[in-house]
């Protein structure tokens, strides 16, 4: 039921992937096969690709995201880019806390936090990344690393904001493994997720937050997990880089 009031989002994280010429013909490739979706479309590309993403995004209704934010405004952070650097040049969204950066660039809630802040203020909307390792799931803790990467992650963050938040659920050991998690153990975080924000918040902002799932979602397997009450969307990192796999997740929104 809820689920008809909430924003479908699918976002193609590219991760570090395509030239700009590439990224060009990526998007003008998915283009046409989404201009009826019934969804949000995102593209989250490289740094690089920014500004060509946004010039081949005109006049379709794919959005364009960056993978990553810093905190703080502007100064002395050699290789960092500000959220108002972003919004200059017509970036909507943002990954943050993507499981890649808290394994391999030492991002931790903490940080996550900040940026999401920084993100919000600056008009952004972020794409909150959770999931929990297989080593946790075999340790029986999935829920206890899944609440409090929201309670701190979202830490402080008014409901308003956490609103207009999009809260990707990926697990760790789905992701880039061709490992899916079935779609039962997919909508079973996606849901605690969701009571964790009832429970954190109030059951309205719960049932407004947009949840998505990644990790290894595909053309074959889209349909069913997006099917299921919690799942709102999808973060797809390799099947985005291909048009035609992209436009099938997209169109299984519907
Ligand atoms: P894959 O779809 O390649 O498993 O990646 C998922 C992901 O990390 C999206 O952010």
């Amino acid at each position: 039921m809820n689920k008809k009031l909430r924003k479908a989002v699918i976002a193609g994280n590219w991760k570090m992937n395509k030239t700009r010429p590439e990224a060009k013909a990526l998007i003008d490739g998915i283009a046409p096969l989404v201009k009826d979706a019934d969804c949000d479309v995102v593209v989250a590309v490289p740094f690089t690709n920014l500004e060509t993403a946004i010039n081949a995004t005109k006049g379709t209704s794919i959005k364009v995201a960056a993978q990553n934010v810093h905190f703080e405004k502007s100064g002395a952070f050699t290789g960092e880019i500000s959220a108002d650097m972003l919004v200059e040049l017509g970036v909507e969204y943002v990954v943050l806390g993507h499981s890649e950066r808290r394994q391999y660039f030492g991002e931790t809630d903490e940080t996550v936090n900040k940026r999401t802040i920084a993100a919000l203020s600056a008009g952004l909307i972020p794409i909150v990344c959770v999931g929990e390792l297989l080593w946790e799931r075999e340790c029986d803790i999935t829920k206890e690393v899944i609440a409090r990467q929201i309670k701190l992650d979202f830490f402080g963050i008014s409901a308003d904001d956490v609103k207009k938040s999009i809260i990707a659920y990926e697990p760790v050991w789905a992701i880039g493994t061709g490992k899916t998690a079935t779609a039962d153990q997919a909508e079973e975080v996606c849901a605690f997720i969701r009571s964790t924000l009832a429970e954190l918040y109030s059951k309205e902002v719960a049932d407004a937050v947009t949840i998505q799932y990644g990790g290894s979602m595909n053309p074959k397997n889209a349909a069913e997990l997006l099917s299921k009450e919690n799942i709102d969307g999808g973060l797809i990192g390799g099947a985005s880089l291909k048009a035609e796999d992209f436009s099938v997740i997209v169109s299984a929104t519907k």
